[in-house]
Formats: structure tokens, sequence, C-alpha cells
């Protein structure tokens, strides 16, 4: 259960001080633990999952030709396997705010591939250029991994009730749902368009390790084009499909991680001050503290409560916050970020300058809320940052 940093009954915001209302069930567990109240059959599942996902694969096994890193935990490490990495990923696409997004998959995005095999560098292969047609271009560092698959269990409604794509209220915050070009909403990546973790996952595969697998039956081109056969002796579908999903169950089960213990009354005081300030300046409004999962069969991700600080809805940052677009996200649209997690998160673990950036760079949507910070003196600002690194 989280503790509760609530001061006196004047601070009811339970959600926002982060304590449990009563009969809410929280789960949390040390970075990298499963989730608590898996079945035996499933905590197999995450312990064969994890297996896979810190394994390297050689070519003789399916990497490549062209790909990115040999293994998932190569950028999902730190601290402990689920979590971020120093290795990136560069994603490029081409936007035209009539015709829409291109992923710029003929010429090889989203996703440059950086490395090939042995057999693809005799053929004289190396690596993925940034097209020419690319008018974004992107390093993205992997985020961390935990708490996903509640994530994954909130009901759909329930994000779609909290989108305002016209403003409606006034606020200054909009705030719409990616959809997949099916039509179902989109909760993962960075632009949210990505539905599922068994998606996720098996895409990975095939653009990060180039492992092909029964929904991605192609290997990656070199810029569209394809690879001559000779690179690639390993008889497609290179993957197993219940790799791929062990390797789901494994980041599905992964729990969010605890938020800071405050060591005396002093510490708790100052996260619950931060907390409130952090509601007051508006950036609850996009960072929703909790959110309820539904009913699930799994029964570890059923009607819990998880502290993501995210909508899960797209919002537009303004003109100086630029990346590719995808699907429907245009290149200054972005998912609200989880700040679940941040206190153990690279580059803010322990270093409370590390906030100023990303903060600072609100603007569009959160251009009033980051007003307001701005506007707070160095005590609020320090006590807001405080709050963030207790997460
Ligand atoms: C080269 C580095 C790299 C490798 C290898 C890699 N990832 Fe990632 N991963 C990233 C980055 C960067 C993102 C963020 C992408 C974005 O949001 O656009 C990401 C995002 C994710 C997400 C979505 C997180 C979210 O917040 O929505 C999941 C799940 C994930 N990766 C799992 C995996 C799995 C499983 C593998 C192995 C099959 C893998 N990754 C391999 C870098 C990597
Ligand atoms: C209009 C919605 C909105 C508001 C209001 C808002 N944010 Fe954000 N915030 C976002 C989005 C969207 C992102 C992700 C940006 C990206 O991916 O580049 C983000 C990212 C962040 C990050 C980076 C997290 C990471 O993992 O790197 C921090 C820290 C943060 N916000 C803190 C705040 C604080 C503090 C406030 C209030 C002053 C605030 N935000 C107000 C939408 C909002």
């Amino acid at each position: 259960m989280r503790p509760c940093y609530s001061l006196t009954p004047l601070f009811t915001f339970s959600l926002i001080l982060a304590c449990a209302g009563p009969g809410e069930e929280v789960p949390v567990g040390v970075p990298g633990a499963p989730l608590p109240g898996l079945t035996e059959a499933e905590l197999a599942r995450f312990e064969q999952g994890r297996v896979w996902f810190d394994y390297g694969w050689t070519p003789e096994e399916g990497l490549g030709p062209l790909y990115i890193q040999d293994r998932c935990s190569s950028c999902h490490d730190l601290p402990v396997l689920g979590g971020v990495g120093v290795e990136s990923l560069t994603l490029m696409t081409s936007f035209d705010p009539v015709e829409g997004c291109d992923p710029l998959v003929e010429e090889g995005g989203p996703v440059r591939q950086e490395h090939a095999t042995p057999l693809a560098q005799a053929a004289g292969i190396f690596r993925e250029e940034v097209p020419r047609a690319a008018t974004e271009r992107v390093t993205e560092l992997s985020p961390l991994l935990f708490g996903l698959g509640l994530m994954e269990a909130i009901p759909q409604e329930l994000i779609e009730s909290r989108a305002d794509p016209d403003d409606v209220d006034g606020d200054g915050i909009s705030g719409r749902v990616q959809r997949t070009h099916d039509g179902r909403l989109g909760r993962l990546t960075r632009k949210a368009e990505v539905a599922s973790i068994l998606e996720l996952v098996e895409g990975a595969f095939a653009t990060e390790l180039g492992l092909t697998s029964l929904n991605h039956p192609l290997e990656q081109t070199l810029n569209g084009l394809p690879l001559p056969p000779e690179t690639d002796p390993v008889p497609d579908p290179e993957l197993d499909t219940e790799i791929i999903s062990a390797v789901a169950d494994f980041v599905r089960f992964l729990a969010p991680p605890a938020p800071e213990t405050p060591i005396n009354a002093a510490t708790r005081d100052s996260i619950s001050e931060g907390a409130l300030l952090f509601h007051n300046v508006g950036c609850a409004t996009c960072h929703v503290p909790a959110l309820k999962t539904g009913p699930n069969e799994i029964s570890a991700l059923s009607e819990k409560t998880v502290y993501l600080y995210s909508d899960l809805l797209l919002h537009d940052l303004g003109p100086d916050h630029r990346t590719v677009c995808a699907g429907d996200a245009t290149p200054t649209e972005f998912r609200t970020a989880r700040l679940m997690g941040l206190r153990i998160k690279a580059p803010y673990r322990g270093v409370p300058k590390a906030f100023s950036g990303p903060i600072l760079a609100h603007g569009g949507e959160a251009e009033r809320a980051r007003e307001a910070f701005e506007s707070l003196n160095v005590e609020g600002r320090s006590l807001i940052i405080r709050f963030l690194m207790s997460l």
C-alpha cells in the first residue's frame, strides 16, 4: 500500500497526495518486481518472458540483417530490466499539415536501423540513412516499462471521457484520443500510436532486432530496397509467437515502482506541499495522478488504482517542442508522459536540476501551467520538483 502523505483533513486530495482511499488497491513493488498477486502460472510467464527480454540474439537465429540492438534489455535495463537505457532510437517521418503524417515506410522509416550483420556487411550494407524526404527526425531514449500492464488495463471509456478536443471547458487544454488505423484507442509510445503491449513487443522485435514473425513477416529494408537474399539465410518467420507473448507478459506484469517513503515528518510535509502546488498550478490537469483499471481476467490487474500521472491523451505542446509525427499525432503533439517512477529514472534520479529543462519546454496547451510554475518563488518550484522526485 502506498504511504499517505496527507497533512491535515483539509488536504483531502487523496488522488493528488498519493494516498490510497478506503478499499483502494494500489499495487507497487521494488523496481523490476512482478505485480503483487500474480498466480503461480503468471509468475512463471513473467520469469520466462524476462529471460527472453534479456536474451542476446545472433544472426544465425535471425537477428538482422539490419537491426539496432541484439536484445530488448540493451535499451531497457537501468536501473534494472524494464528500465531505461542509454542507447537510443532514431525516428524519422515527413509531416504535411494537409496530407498528414507519412512514416516513410517506403524509404526505410520511421525507425532507422543502425547496424548490420556480418553477412550484410559482406554485401556492402552497413546501416540505413535518414531519408531525404524526412521533415523531422529525433533521437529517442527509452521510457520506463514499469506498470504498463495496469496502464493497458485502464478502460478505454475512462480515457475517452477525459478528452476535450475542442476545449469546451475553456481551460486552454484540449487533449485528444489517438486512434489506430482500425479505430482502437492508442496508448503506447510517446505518440500513443500503439494499442496493446503485445503489438508493441512484436513490432519492437521486428524493427529493433530485425526478427520476423507472424504479423511482421518481411525483413526490414535498406531505405526501402529489399536486402539481397544471401544476407538473410534464416527462414521466416524467425520468431516463435510463444516468445513474443512471454515477453509481452513480462512487460505486462512489471509492477509500478513504489514511491518514496518519507524518512521523517519534514520530508513528508515537503512532498505534500509540492503535490498540492503541482495540482494548483495546473500540472495535474494532464498529469492526472491516478486512474483505475477495469475488471480483468488477470486478478492482479483487475480494478486496481495506478498512479501514472498521465491522462494518456495527446496534447499539443506548441511549435517549440517538435519531434516526429505518428498516426494522428502531429510533430508537436505528445501523449502526456507518465511521471510515475521519476525517482528512479535517469536523468532525473536524485538530480533536481534535470527537471527544469523538461518543465520549461511545456508550451501550447501547457503554457498556462508552465507560466504558473515560473511565477512561483524558488521555494515553490523546488517543492514541486521535490514532489516529482518522490514519485
Ligand atoms: C534501440 C533501443 C531499444 C530496443 C533494442 C528496444 N526498445 Fe523498447 N523502446 C525504445 C524507445 C526509444 C522507446 C520509446 C519509443 C517512443 O515512445 O516513440 C521504446 C518503447 C517501448 C515500449 C512502450 C513504452 C511506452 O511508454 O509506451 C515498450 C513496451 C518497449 N519499448 C518494449 C521493448 C521490447 C519488448 C523490446 C525487445 C523486443 C524493446 N523494447 C527493444 C528503445 C528500445
Ligand atoms: C497540457 C498538458 C500538460 C500540462 C498542463 C503539463 N504537462 Fe508535463 N507533459 C505533458 C506532455 C504531453 C509531456 C510529454 C512531452 C514529450 O514527450 O516530449 C509532458 C512531460 C513532462 C515531464 C517529462 C517526463 C519525462 O519522463 O521525461 C515532466 C517532468 C513534466 N511533464 C512535468 C510537468 C509539470 C511540473 C507541469 C506543471 C507545471 C506539467 N508537466 C504540466 C503534458 C502536460
